[in-house]
């Protein structure tokens, strides 16, 4: 969500006729965009605004951490030139115009300007599809500090993607803190749009029947979700339609039915399951990914535990695991802090060791498949490889020879010879498109260097 509002200001800025910077050290002005989710990422941003201040630079702070700290914002950072909201960063070109500094813009619950500016060039898009968040876990600031949910108009987005889609994007992801209660708050469709072709009724699977019909676009992602949403119109969408990806990030938190209704998550750890089998039943290679707080007051080793099983049953592809921060002003920061740094750290490691296991387990699963790949370059570690991701969002990279080098977003077929925890490698690639020729040449090549006709013409 930050890298999008990122992207949005830096738009904004070119169309008022400043220039990027080609380093941090030739920048006049720097906006440094804040999260406060947990206090580490709150600092990580104070920290970087008051280096940049010290290297005498107009400095700007926007995101969570400004709405947080409101006025006191300029106590923790005297020198600082303009902080912003999360839901002000519009204001920024024009804050910058005037230049009158100190300056101060909480933007409360507005829908920012802007919010469909986006910078030219490049295959993937974010797209903000929901503002704020209503859900009030306990742990969570978030509400406090990205406001109440709003959902935008259809016809935005749809105008907004198509636009998107014109200038040579290929896949765009979707944001919300809770995508799937898109038009739930408020209507996102108009009675004067015109109705669904399929007969969907609800909001969401309804924007995804017509976002799939956008030329020029070939996949839709969106995060991230809550059990609740995982309705059978969403199952029916991901059925029907072939440019959504078959993977959710599905925030879980937590196993024990105990921690989840002190965290007021409103589903069960069945409940959560029903959806994540829901899903699977379309489509068992269906990637599921997660979040998961370990440490949270009170949570005792059984509860763990049941975090751990959970995990396992669910079969995640990926999960990411935060330790428990306490943030001012949510309910559970009124909690005893109880459980130890060390045994979160502790609590941390075997999740993330549990995941590398799983992770690995799933992905052997697809060894000797044919991923379909959009291509993202050569690989960072080994320029010999090309790496992409497939529609579960999994990482593919595969030897690259002297095989055509597919373009930005270019959808490529890799075979899958081997897996790791979090990568699939590819043995050999074709490019879907034209260079039929070109793949054979170096199929056949594969072929005399492996002996094995048979695996390679049936690759062909
Ligand atoms: N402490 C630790 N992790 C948190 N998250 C949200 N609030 C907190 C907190 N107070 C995690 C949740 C959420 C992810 C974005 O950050 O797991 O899904
Ligand atoms: Fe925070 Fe819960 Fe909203 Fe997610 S759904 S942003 S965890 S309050």
């Amino acid at each position: 969500m930050n890298v999008r509002d990122s992207e949005a200001v830096e738009a904004l800025m070119l169309a008022a006729g400043h220039e990027k910077a080609a380093s941090e050290e030739d920048a006049e002005l720097v906006v440094v965009n804040s999260c406060t989710v947990r206090q580490k990422a709150e600092e990580k941003a104070v920290g970087k605004a008051g280096n940049l201040i010290a290297a005498k630079k107009v400095v700007g702070l926007m995101g969570c951490a400004v709405k947080r700290m409101g006025a006191d914002v300029f106590k923790r950072l005297p020198k600082l030139d303009f902080a912003v909201g999360p839901r002000a960063f519009g204001l920024i070109p024009r804050i910058v115009a005037e230049g009158r500094y100190p300056r101060l813009e909480l933007g409360e619950d507005a829908v920012p300007e802007g919010m469909d500016a986006h910078v030219e060039g490049g295959w993937q898009a974010f797209v903000t599809l929901l503002l704020g968040c209503d859900n009030r876990c306990s742990y969570c600031i978030v509400p406090d500090v990205r406001g109440h949910e709003y959902s935008r108009p259809a016809r935005e987005v749809v105008a907004e993607v198509a636009a998107l889609a014109r200038r040579g994007v290929k896949e765009v992801c979707l944001l919300g803190q809770s995508v799937l209660r898109y038009g739930m708050r408020n209507k996102a469709w108009d009675d004067a749009d015109a109705p669904s072709p399929g007969g969907y009724t609800e909001p969401f699977p309804r924007l995804l029947e017509a976002l799939s019909a956008i030329d020029g676009i070939e996949r839709i992602r969106f995060t991230s979700a809550h059990p609740k949403g995982c309705t059978d119109e969403l199952v029916r969408a991901y059925a029907e339609f072939p440019k959504v990806c078959r993977h959710l990030h599905l925030p879980v938190q937590s196993g024990s039915d105990r921690v989840l209704a002190e965290m007021g998550r409103r589903y069960t750890r069945a409940e959560y399951l029903a959806a994540v089998a829901k899903l699977r039943a379309l489509d068992p290679e269906f990637a599921v990914t997660t979040d998961v707080i370990v440490g949270y007051p009170g949570e005792t080793e059984e509860d763990f535990e049941a975090t751990r099983s959970l995990m396992e049953e669910a079969g995640f592809d990926n999960s990411f695991v935060f330790k428990y921060s306490p943030r001012p002003g949510t309910r559970s920061a009124a909690l005893p802090d109880d459980v130890p740094t060390a045994e979160k750290e502790r609590r941390d490691q075997v999740l993330l060791a549990d995941q590398e296991a799983r992770g690995l387990a799933r992905n052997e699963r697809l060894v000797g498949t044919v991923r379909e790949v959009l291509s993202e370059g050569p690989s960072k570690r080994n320029a010999a490889r090309w790496s992409g991701r497939d529609g579960g969002n999994r990482i593919v990279v595969w030897e690259i020879g002297d095989s055509p080098r597919p373009a930005p977003g270019e959808k490529v077929r890799v075979r899958i010879a081997s897996a790791h925890a979090q990568i699939l490698v590819g043995e050999t690639a074709s490019i879907k498109s034209n260079n039929t020729t070109a793949v054979a040449a170096s199929l056949c090549r594969e072929t005399r260097r492996r002996g094995d006709a048979g695996r390679a013409l049936t690759t062909c």
